[in-house]
């Protein structure tokens, strides 16, 4: 079966065309360089990208493909900017008249979820922890069509942290990459940042941890003394990394699960990549490539959903 997957959610124009689970091709334009000057995403402009993208991006992807051979096009439906998912639709709703093909609407974060088909097939009932610059949940799957969040943050992502407090250190944008690498360098003593509370288990909160680590920097930044910005980074991401261990630990101890799963741009990270994988002898992590927002993972996230539809026929 083949399938064009679009993703438009935030900064990322992505279109892929796979066949099972082997992506035949795939294009994405990333923004980050133009939001970097802003220190983060500006819907705005996020909007006018993807419709100066799009049609670029699918000309490189069709290239590749013999589109008579296509059976649907997904696109992220939710959860994202409003302007951006509402281009990636009008892309995709064009290309399904076109080539008169069903058009799939996908979730977004589903689609983080089912970029571990790309590693290994996902036996059910999965587990999955959701890290991105936008959404940080634990999602308990007993099949591709029951996917429930058992857990989520209350306020910031964890990428969103990651960025703020590489921000506040003057580290740039996206500020994952940038304390996951000097943190990996960092061999000394680390600082004692404290673990957040939750009225309930599974969720998360990330913002205290934000402000703890951000009057930590003030401490230094108000009385003029150099800011020791790769202890700082490793003794949040350690701090991050004892979080998400204790909230996984928790969710397994709860919920039977045959699959462990890791998804989302945060899950580039090497240390959390790690951390999960040894936490579940059937532990998955995306490929690197299918880690940040991408057109494949929606694309498979058809896929996978069909299949289990057809399955119950
Ligand atoms: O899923 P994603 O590509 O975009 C959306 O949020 O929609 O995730 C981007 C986030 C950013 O906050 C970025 O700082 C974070 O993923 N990130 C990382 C790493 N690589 C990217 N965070 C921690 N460690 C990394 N290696
Ligand atoms: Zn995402």
């Amino acid at each position: 079966m083949r399938i064009i997957g679009i993703e438009t959610s935030h900064d990322d124009t992505s279109i892929a065309i796979i066949e099972d689970h082997k992506v035949l091709a795939m294009h994405t334009f990333s923004q980050i360089d133009i939001h970097k000057q802003f220190g983060g995403t500006v819907p705005e402009i996020a909007s006018r990208e993807h419709a100066n993208n799009i049609n670029i991006v699918w000309d490189l992807v069709k290239k590749d493909v013999d589109l008579n051979t296509i059976d649907y096009v997904a696109y992220t439906k939710e959860p994202g900017l409003i302007g951006s998912l509402q281009i990636g639709y009008l892309f995709a709703q064009a290309l399904a008249l076109s080539l008169n093909k069903p058009l799939i609407p996908i979730n977004h974060i589903e689609g983080h979820f089912f970029s571990n088909v790309f590693s290994k097939p996902i036996t059910y009932p999965a587990m999955a922890l959701i890290v991105s610059g936008g959404h940080s949940q634990l999602m308990y799957a007993t099949d591709p069509l029951n996917i429930k969040v058992i857990g989520e943050t209350l306020d910031d992502a964890v990428g969103e942290v990651y960025d703020k407090v590489a921000r506040k250190m003057g580290l740039g944008f996206p500020g994952g990459p940038i304390i996951d690498k000097l943190s990996q360098q960092y061999q000394g003593p680390l600082i004692e940042f404290s673990i957040p509370k939750t009225h309930h288990d599974l969720d998360f909160s990330f913002s205290g941890l934000k402000t703890q680590v951000v009057n930590y920097i003030n401490n230094y930044q108000n009385r003029n003394e150099e800011v020791p910005t790769a202890q700082i980074a490793a003794s949040f991401q350690k701090t991050i990394l004892k979080y998400l261990e204790e909230k996984i630990s928790l969710a397994l101890n709860k919920f039977k699960t045959k699959t462990l799963c890791l998804a989302g741009g945060v899950s580039a990270n090497k240390e959390i990549r790690e951390l999960v994988l040894k936490m579940h002898e059937n532990a998955i992590v995306p490929p690197m490539a299918y880690t940040t927002d991408n057109g494949a993972m929606i694309a498979v996230a058809c896929l996978e959903r069909l299949k289990a539809q057809n399955g119950k026929k």
